[in-house]
């Protein structure tokens, strides 16, 4: 991951491809692929089984795009009853009662931040001091890789392998001293063989972390391929870490760059929780928000044609804005529901296996903040601000703040 000359537009101030119906356009690569814009066609492409996933790997993206969403191992590209069965096991490792037990120490990792910050006094860089650690202590115990033994993480090492599986192919130029530079395909390996162990070590003396839930459903249930297994705790480890750096670090450039008056009512957690909800919604986590499928048959998709065969891509950040089922866009009130269901994580069969993670560490991490900094700002202009590149998604390399 390296920084760039602050030369890019915040995230949420991205153009997005106004909502219409479906048409032809041609992705990076050359593949010519009909684009869908608007949510209702967006959503029926996410839920219709007669568009699928499977055969798309490395299509869309020259150089067959980042590993995490090209390798065939990852369960993204999984369609059908293979599919089904992988994510049986993790909705069996992710019960409600799990999720509920893993409440109380989400919220005191990030309390436990919060208190570092304010201790830390000003100024201070909100990347460095919350939005990197407060996910990496959330990861580290939900996959239980914080004791003192052979599966202890450092986030170092976490954030090289993090670089290997989301390089999207664009010029890491420069880079950042600290994560330590590794041939990309030898950071996977390494990252698979770390893993490839982990496993093993928990098959053998299962614990009440995540990754021993997932061993034992998988194990219960028999067939799952012990690649894929591998492959969705990699992902969920290190492209889930940094999937909340992203989202925590883009929020807060909004929130603290555009709504500072707003910034004290975060203290309160019924705000919090509609407030998180509309920041998953309009900010993206990189700057390409579509995913691709392809129809297995003929298709009439909101009044157009799709042939048998055809590639889609599909614009998530096109239908969250779709005017005609969001009128009041971003800069609404910063506390008005949505008034219906964001697509920022999917619909369908692939519907987001983090999106509970994403909303509870949001929400923890804005109330406790706005509790101890009411009068948190940035010291950095957002057009001066320098982002983390290199990877599929984008985010702040640093925060500069005060209060
Ligand atoms: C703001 C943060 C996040 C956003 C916007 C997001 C978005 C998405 C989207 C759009 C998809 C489906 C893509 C498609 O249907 O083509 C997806 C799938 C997935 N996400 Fe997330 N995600 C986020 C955070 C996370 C986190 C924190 C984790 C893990 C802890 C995670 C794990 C996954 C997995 C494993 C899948 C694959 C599910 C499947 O294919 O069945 N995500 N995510």
């Amino acid at each position: 991951m390296s920084t760039a000359a602050p030369a890019l537009p915040p995230l949420h101030r991205l153009p997005v491809t106004p909502a219409q119906p479906p048409h032809p356009t041609t992705l990076p690569d050359g593949t010519p692929a009909w684009l869908v814009t608007r949510y209702h066609d967006v959503r029926q492409t996410l839920t219709d089984p007669r568009f699928t996933r499977g055969d798309l790997a490395t299509v869309g993206t020259p150089g067959g795009g980042a590993d995490v969403s090209s390798n065939p191992a990852s369960m993204f590209n999984q369609d059908g009853p293979e599919h089904r069965r992988l994510r049986s096991t993790v909705q069996r490792a992710f019960t409600a009662r799990a999720i509920a037990g893993w409440q109380p120490w989400v919220a005191e990792g990030v309390q436990q931040a919060v208190d570092a910050l304010a201790a830390g006094g000003t100024p201070a860089d909100l990347v460095t001091a919350f939005t990197r650690p407060v996910p990496f202590a959330v990861t580290s115990r939900l996959m239980g890789l914080d004791g003192d033994g052979p599966d202890r993480l450092d986030e170092q090492r976490l954030r090289r392998w993090t670089r290997a599986i989301l390089a999207d192919g664009t010029p890491a130029d420069g880079g950042d001293a600290t994560d330590g530079a590794l041939d990309p395909a030898e950071a996977l390996a390494e990252y698979a063989a770390y893993t490839g162990e982990l496993i093993a070590r928990r098959r053998h003396h299962p614990g009440e972390d995540l990754v021993s839930r997932l061993v034992q459903a998988a194990d219960q249930d028999g067939d799952v391929p012990e690649e894929s297994l591998v492959y969705l705790v990699c992902g969920l480890t290190a492209s889930g870490n940094e999937s909340v750096t992203g989202a925590l670090g883009n929020a807060l450039v909004y929130l603290l760059g555009e709504r500072p008056e707003d910034w004290p009512r975060l203290a309160d957690p019924d705000t919090t929780e509609r407030v998180t909800e509309r920041l998953l919604h309009f900010i993206p986590l990189g700057d390409d928000e579509a995913t691709t499928r392809r129809a297995t048959e003929p298709v009439d998709l909101g009044g157009v044609h799709i042939p048998a065969g055809a590639v889609l891509a599909v614009s998530l950040g096109s239908a969250n804005r779709d005017a005609a089922v969001f009128p009041d866009g971003l800069d609404a009130g910063l506390d008005h529901p949505l008034p219906a269901p964001t697509l920022a994580f999917s619909a369908g069969p692939h519907y987001c296996l983090g999106a509970w993670r994403m909303r509870l560490e949001m929400r923890e991490s804005l109330r406790r903040l706005a509790t101890a900094l009411p009068g948190l700002r940035l010291t950095t202009p957002v057009d001066r601000l320098t982002w983390q590149l290199g990877t599929t998604t984008r985010s702040p390399a640093q925060l500069p703040v005060t209060w």
